[in-house]
Order: structure tokens, then C-alpha cells, then sequence
């Protein structure tokens, strides 16, 4: 009964210009693994569901590239959205797709663009969640133990009171999704908070539940479609459901708000790779701190703790830069400070608007 969603529908624009809309960062391969971040995280779930139970759920624009990463996959396992509305609503597709093919289902529901270190700690997490919430009503998340500040996580804090099944999954008391700088400090400074890995693991029922219960618009949207599923109307329906919803995160819209949220304490060495400063985080450095990807052509003097990643054919030539993030893609050059890179994420907005 286990399967999972696999989410591959955003746009990583804080990894911009080297991610762009056109070529999302889980279609890449950042660290020259040989595989790109979407395939790795396919494998992985390969070892714990059957290839067929395996559905990726991504934008229009992208189902192609999707197709060519992952050829195992077959139409049906790739979920077609029209357009971007975040994450409840490509959960709330996905889940009703799936319960439909399996009313038993339990479902991992993950991110296509992390980087998980810790193979088989990660896939144990899995399967002690997937074994919990199997036939439960309960919604299980992963925590990972922060070490620093971050304000692009959501928070978790947990009582003692476990699930009954598993003495090492708590009951969640505050989830809180991307803090401002001073909430996320105090968070740290107590010490109990975790943060979310934005990985989830539900029954196919539960998570159901809770759209109906705090998303009941977009409940009823979706379980409209309940004939269209696994159909040749299926597409059709979608195109019309999706322009009737919510732009709205699975966090800010049920995590926050349920009341029967558990969560996992792991350690995986997971990262999200959701900024240069995670990447720097887990690229090799040299004896002064600088991450230079290819470094063929690149030449540092009194530089220290730079992020650089740049075309291979490209001179770059840096002269007392400390702690910069410096990064060309596609023609468009980014020079911007570490301490400042969520900044990216507006920048690239307004970038927008302009070119
Ligand atoms: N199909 C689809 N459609 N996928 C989407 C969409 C969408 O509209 N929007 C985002 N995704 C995918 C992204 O590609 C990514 O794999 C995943 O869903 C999560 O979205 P992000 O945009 O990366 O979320 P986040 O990183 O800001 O925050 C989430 O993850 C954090 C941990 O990485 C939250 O769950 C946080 O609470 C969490 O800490
Ligand atoms: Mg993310």
C-alpha cells in the first residue's frame, strides 16, 4: 500500500539565474553526481515502493522533462498541472488521484529538490512513518534539528505525548511556516523546535480529512473529480479545478492549523538545497572557505568563504571579495552577499517584471 508524490512543480528561484523557469533546479544535477536531484530522489523512493505506486506532479511546462529523467515512468504517474497554485492543491490532486487507485493508500508526499546523505537512516524514517500512519488519521512529518536562524523552513515545536503505535513519533504543539528572522531566533535560542523537512507521510484517508476539514473548497473541488481520475477526462478536469484554486502552501493551509500533526525527530543529513548557502553548506571548500564550481578557470586572491559557480569556459578573476556569492548562468551575473541571498528570491521578481 505505500506509494509516493513526488513534488516537482516549483521554480527555485532563489537559485536563480542557474535555475530559471524554463530548467527548475530538481532537473539538475548540481554537485556532477550523474544524476539530476529529481532522479536521485526517484531512486530512493524506488526502494521502499513498487515502480508503479511512484507519482511525480509537476507543471504543464515541465511534464517533458520529467518524462526524459524518469522514462520508467508511465502517463498515468505523471500529474499534469496547468497551472502554479503551490503546494495544497498538487496535494490534494495527487491524494485523490491515489485514493482512487488505492482508498488504502499510504503516501510519502516529498520534495523532488533535496539532497539526503544518510540513505538508509532516511528510508528506516520512511518506513517507521509509513507503518504508523498506515490506517490512521494522523499526519506525520519529519523534523530535522536546525542550526541556524533560517527563515525558509517551517518549525516545529513537540510535546512528550507519542503516537500510540510509535513511541518515537511526537505530537506536534506549534508548527509555525517560515518565521520572520526574530521568531525563528527565539525558536532556536529555546532549543526544542525543529524544522519541517517538507516531507510528509500520511494515509491516503487522513490527509483527505484534513482538506475537508480546513481546505473545504478545495476539498470539494478535487473530489469532484473523483469519476475523471485515472481517465481520458482527467486532464479536462483538471484544467477547470486548478483555475478555481487557492494559491496556498500544505503549510500555511493544514500544517499550522490540524490539530493531529505528528512528527519524527531525524537525522539524515538532509538539506534542502533550497539556497547558494545550502549548497556552499555541502560543496567542497578550499583551505579558505571558497566553493568554486568548475574551478578550471577561476582565480581567487585574498578571497575568502565565496560561492562561486560559473560557466566552464568563463575567466573569472576575483580580488578581495569575502563571504559573496557569485554566480552566472544564461548570460545573467549575480554578485550578491551571502548574508543577503533570501533577498534573491525578490530580486528575481522584480527581474522579471523588467526583462
Ligand atoms: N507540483 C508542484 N506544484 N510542486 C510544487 C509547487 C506547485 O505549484 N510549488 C512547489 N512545488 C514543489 C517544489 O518543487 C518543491 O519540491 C516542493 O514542492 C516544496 O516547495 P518549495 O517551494 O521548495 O517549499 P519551501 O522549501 O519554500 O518550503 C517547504 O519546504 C521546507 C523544507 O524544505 C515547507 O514545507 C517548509 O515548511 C519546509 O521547512
Ligand atoms: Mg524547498
Amino acid at each position: 500500500n505505500n506509494y509516493a508524490l513526488i513534488m516537482a512543480g516549483g521554480i527555485g528561484s532563489r537559485f536563480w539565474p542557474v535555475s530559471r523557469t524554463e530548467f527548475p533546479k530538481q532537473f539538475i544535477d548540481f554537485f556532477g553526481v550523474g544524476k539530476t536531484l529529481i532522479q536521485s530522489t526517484y531512486d530512493r523512493f524506488l526502494q521502499i515502493c513498487p515502480a508503479e505506486n511512484i507519482f511525480v506532479i509537476t507543471n504543464e511546462i515541465y511534464t517533458d522533462l520529467v518524462r526524459e529523467q524518469l522514462p520508467a515512468l508511465k502517463d498515468n504517474q505523471i500529474l499534469a498541472e496547468p497551472i502554479m497554485r503551490n503546494t495544497a492543491p498538487c496535494i490534494a490532486y495527487g491524494s485523490m488521484k491515489i485514493a482512487e487507485i488505492n482508498p488504502e493508500a499510504v503516501i510519502v508526499v516529498a520534495p523532488s529538490d533535496h539532497t539526503i546523505a544518510n540513505q538508509p537512516a532516511f528510508l528506516k524514517a520512511i518506513e517507521q512513518s509509513m507503518n504508523a500512519a498506515s490506517g490512521s488519521n494522523t499526519l506525520i512529518t519529519l523534523g530535522i534539528k536546525p542550526n541556524r536562524p533560517d527563515t525558509g523552513y517551517g518549525y516545529i515545536q513537540y510535546v512528550d505525548d507519542t503516537l500510540e503505535n510509535d513511541t518515537e513519533i511526537h505530537k506536534v504543539k506549534i508548527f509555525t511556516e517560515k518565521p520572520n528572522l526574530e521568531l525563528a531566533k527565539s525558536f532556536i535560542q529555546s532549543g526544542d523546535f525543529l524544522w519541517n523537512a517538507g516531507i510528509f507521510i500520511w494515509s491516503a484517508q487522513a490527509v483527505i480529512n484534513a482538506f475537508e476539514k480546513h481546505l473545504p473548497d478545495m476539498f470539494d473541488i478535487f473530489r469532484n473529480g473523483k469519476p475523471h481520475y485515472n481517465t481520458l477526462k482527467e486532464r479536462e478536469f483538471i484544467a477547470q479545478a486548478y483555475q478555481l484554486c487557492t494559491n496556498i502552501s500544505i503549510d500555511f493551509a493544514i500544517m499550522e492549523k490540524a490539530e493531529n500533526v505528528y512528527v519524527l525527530p531525524a537525522d539524515f543529513g538532509w538539506s534542502d538545497l533550497g539556497t547558494w548557502a545550502s549548497i556552499y553548506e555541502m560543496a567542497e571548500k578550499d583551505y579558505v572557505g571558497n566553493a568554486v564550481m568548475p574551478s578550471e578557470h577561476v582565480m581567487m586572491y585574498n578571497s575568502a568563504n565565496c560561492m562561486v559557480n560559473v560557466p566552464k569556459d568563463k575567466l573569472v578573476i576575483l580580488q578581495g571579495l569575502h563571504d559573496y556569492i557569485v554566480v552566472e548562468s544564461n548570460n545573467t551575473l549575480l554578485i550578491c552577499p551571502r548574508a543577503e541571498e533570501q533577498n534573491v528570491k525578490n530580486i528575481v521578481a522584480d527581474v522579471k517584471t523588467k526583462f
